[in-house]
C-alpha cells in the first residue's frame, strides 16, 4: 500500500500515533525528525542552533522525497513540512495525507517540559502555538486529504487513522478511503463550474451532505434522484437525466457525481461516458459492494433485456469512500457486499480471508475495504479492458449469474453460491480446500446452496454468459487461496459444481 503521511502541529501526536498505527497495520514507522536527528547525531534544537533552519528544511525535503517511494510505511512528518510546496506535492502524489488537528491548549499541555522545540523558546508556549496554528491552518488543510481530531487518546486517534489510504487505479483514477470524506471531494479543476449529482433513495442523506459541501465551494449543483435499484440502470432513467443535464447546461469541463450503491455509480458513470462524448465523473459509493467493486475499475452499464448489456469503460477520476458511511449500511447490504470483499480475498489476498475467518461479519471495514479495493485496483490496472487477468474477478460469477437470473436472488448471494460451485470443481481438479471456503461463507451468513430452480435453466444461462469462449465454458478456478486460473470446464465438471449447491 501507498504510505500514510501524518502532518500537523507539534504536540498533535504524530509520532506516538504514527508508531501505534504502524504497529496495528504491521507496517514500518518513520519519524522524519528522529531520522534526521539520528543522521546528524544531535537533537533538532541543536541542529537549528548550529546549521540553521534552512539546512534542517533541506534535510527534511530530502527525507520526504526518499520516503515517497516506500510502501506500507506510516510517516510522521515534522510540523513545518507543509511550508515547502515540493514536500506537499511529494506527499500528496505518493499516498494519503492525514492532518492530526488538536486545539492549542491540548498541544501546550502535551509539550510541557519538552525542551527540544526551537520554535517555542522565546515566548509563552500556548500563545506561540496559537499563532503558529493560525499561520499554518490553511496549509495543513490544503496539504492534507483528511483532517482528524487529534485531541483524543493515542489509541483512539490511531484507530481512526487506520483505514485511511489512497489507491490508484491505473493512471486514470485515485480512490481515497477514510473516515468522513476528503476535503476535496472533486479533484482540483479550475475550469469546472457545475456538477450534477445523481443519487438514489437509500443514499439521500449522504448525497445531501456531499451536495452541500460542493455548493459551498461555489460549484453550481443539480441534484437528481434516480429510481431505486436496477431501475436506475435503464435507458428511460438515463434519458431523463440527459434531459435535465441539457436544461442545466452541463458542459465539457463540468462533472457528474454519483452518490449511492452500484446501480447509481454504474448509471452515473454511463451518463458521464456518453454526455458530450464524455465528461469527468466522480463516485461516492455508499454500499460495501459499491465501494469494493462497482465503483472501482471503470466499467459502467445499463440493463436492457439482459443485465449490463449496454455500457462503456469510463474511469471516475476520483472515488471517495467513507468508512463511516459504509459502517452504517443495513446488515443485509453489508452481507451482500461481503461476498465481493471475501471474493477479493479468495483470488488474491489471504489477509482478507484471515480477517473474516477470525471475526466474521465483525471484521473491521477499515482493514477489509482498503485491501479489497487494492485487489480490484491491481487487477484492473494490469488489464484495463478485460482482455486477460481481469477475468479472475469473475470468480463465482459464471454459475452465480445463472442462479441470480433463474432464482431472482441478490447478486452477493448468487456469487457466494457460485463460489461454492467453482470451489467444488477446483477441489476435484487441484485439491483446493473447498470446505474451508464454504465454512467461511456460512460464517459470513451467505448462502451456500441455491434456491430450488430448474437446473437446465441455469445451465442455459451459464452457456449464454458472455464469458463463454469457443472451447466451452470458461470459469475461474482456484488452485489454492490466492491462486486463481481461468480454465475451460467440461460439462461433467459443471454438473458436479451444480450438484454441490443443490442443483443435482
Ligand atoms: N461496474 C462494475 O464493475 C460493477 C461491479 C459489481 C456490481 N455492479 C453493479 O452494482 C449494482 C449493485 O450495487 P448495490 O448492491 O450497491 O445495489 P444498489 O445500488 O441497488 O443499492 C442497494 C440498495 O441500498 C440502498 N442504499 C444505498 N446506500 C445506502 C446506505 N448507505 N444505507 C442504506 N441503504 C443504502 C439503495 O437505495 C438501494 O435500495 C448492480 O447493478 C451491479 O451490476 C457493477
Ligand atoms: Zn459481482
Amino acid at each position: 500500500m501507498e504510505p500514510i503521511w501524518l502532518i500537523g502541529m507539534m504536540g498533535s501526536g504524530k509520532s506516538t500515533v504514527g508508531a501505534e498505527v504502524a504497529a496495528r497495520l504491521r507496517w514500518t514507522f518513520v519519524d522524519i525528525d528522529a531520522e534526521i536527528a539520528a543522521r546528524v547525531g544531535c537533537s533538532i534544537g541543536e541542529l537549528w542552533g548550529s546549521a540553521g533552519e534552512e539546512a534542517f528544511r533541506d534535510m527534511e525535503s530530502a527525507q520526504v522525497a526518499r520516503l515517497a517511494d516506500t510502501v506500507d510505511t506510516v510517516i510522521s512528518a515534522g510540523g513545518g513540512v507543509v511550508l515547502r510546496g515540493e514536500n506537499v506535492r511529494a506527499m500528496r502524489e505518493s499516498g494519503v495525507v492525514v492532518w492530526l488537528d488538536a486545539p492549542p491548549g491540548t498541544l501546550a499541555d502535551r509539550l510541557e517540559g519538552d525542551s527540544d522545540r526551537p520554535l517555542l523558546r522565546q515566548s509563552d508556549p500556548q500563545i506561540r502555538l496559537s499563532e503558529i496554528a493560525a499561520e499554518r491552518e490553511h496549509r495543513y488543510r490544503s496539504s492534507s486529504h483528511f483532517r482528524l481530531d487529534a485531541a483524543a487518546t493515542v489509541g483512539e486517534v490511531a484507530a481512526n487513522v487506520v483505514g485511511h489510504v489512497r489507491i490508484k487505479v491505473g493512471d486514470a483514477s485515485e480512490v481515497l478511503v477514510g473516515r468522513g470524506f476528503a476535503h476535496d471531494l472533486l479533484p482540483v479543476r479550475p475550469d469546472r463550474r457545475k456538477a450534477a449529482l445523481l443519487t438514489q433513495a437509500g443514499a439521500l442523506t449522504v448525497a445531501g451532505n456531499v451536495g452541500d459541501r460542493l455548493a459551498e465551494t461555489g460549484i453550481e449543483m443539480l441534484n437528481i434522484e434516480l429510481p431505486d435499484r436496477e431501475a436506475a440502470k435503464t435507458l428511460e432513467a438515463v434519458g431523463e437525466v440527459y434531459k435535465r443535464l441539457a436544461e442545466f447546461n452541463l458542459g465539457r469541463y463540468d462533472t457528474i457525481v454519483g452518490v449511492g450503491g452500484g446501480t447509481v455509480t454504474d448509471a452515473a458513470g454511463f451518463v458521464a461516458a456518453t454526455w458530450l462524448r464524455g465528461v469527468e465523473s466522480v463516485a461516492v459509493p455508499t454500499t460495501l459492494l459499491g465501494a469494493v467493486d462497482a465503483a472501482i475499475g471503470g466499467k459502467t452499464g445499463l440493463n436492457l433485456s439482459g443485465k449490463n448489456l449496454v455500457g462503456a469503460f469510463w474511469h471516475p477520476s476520483r472515488v471517495n469512500v467513507s468508512l463511516d458511511v459504509l459502517e452504517t449500511c443495513p446488515r443485509n447490504l453489508m452481507i451482500e457486499g461481503t461476498a465481493e470483499a471475501v471474493k477479493a480475498g479468495f483470488i488474491a489476498d489471504q489477509a482478507i480471508v484471515a480477517a473474516y475467518e477470525e471475526s466474521g461479519l465483525g471484521a473491521p471495514l477499515a482493514e477489509i475495504v482498503p485491501k479489497a479495493i487494492a485487489v480490484k485496483a491491481k487487477v484492473v490496472s494490469d488489464d484495463f479492458r478485460e482482455q486477460g487477468d481481469r477475468a479472475i474477478l469473475n470468480f463465482g460469477h459464471t454459475i452465480g449469474h445463472g442462479i441470480e437470473t433463474a432464482a431472482g436472488i441478490p447478486h452477493g448471494h448468487a456469487v457466494a453460491i457460485g463460489m461454492v460451485a467453482a470451489a467444488t470443481i477446483s477441489a476435484a481438479r487441484y485439491g483446493f480446500d473447498a470446505p474451508r471456503l464454504t465454512a467461511l461463507l456460512t460464517k459470513l451468513e451467505l448462502p451456500i446452496k441455491s434456491p430450488a430452480v430448474d437446473r437446465n435453466t441455469v445451465l442455459d444461462l451459464v452457456a449464454r454468459d458472455k464469458k463463454r469462449s469457443s472451447d466451452g465454458i470458461r470459469m475461474v478456478l482456484l488452485e489454492d487461496f490466492g491462486r486463481p486460473r481461468l480454465e475451460s470446464v467440461k460439462p461433467a465438471e459443471l454438473s458436479a459444481g451444480l450438484a454441490a449447491v443443490g442443483l443435482g
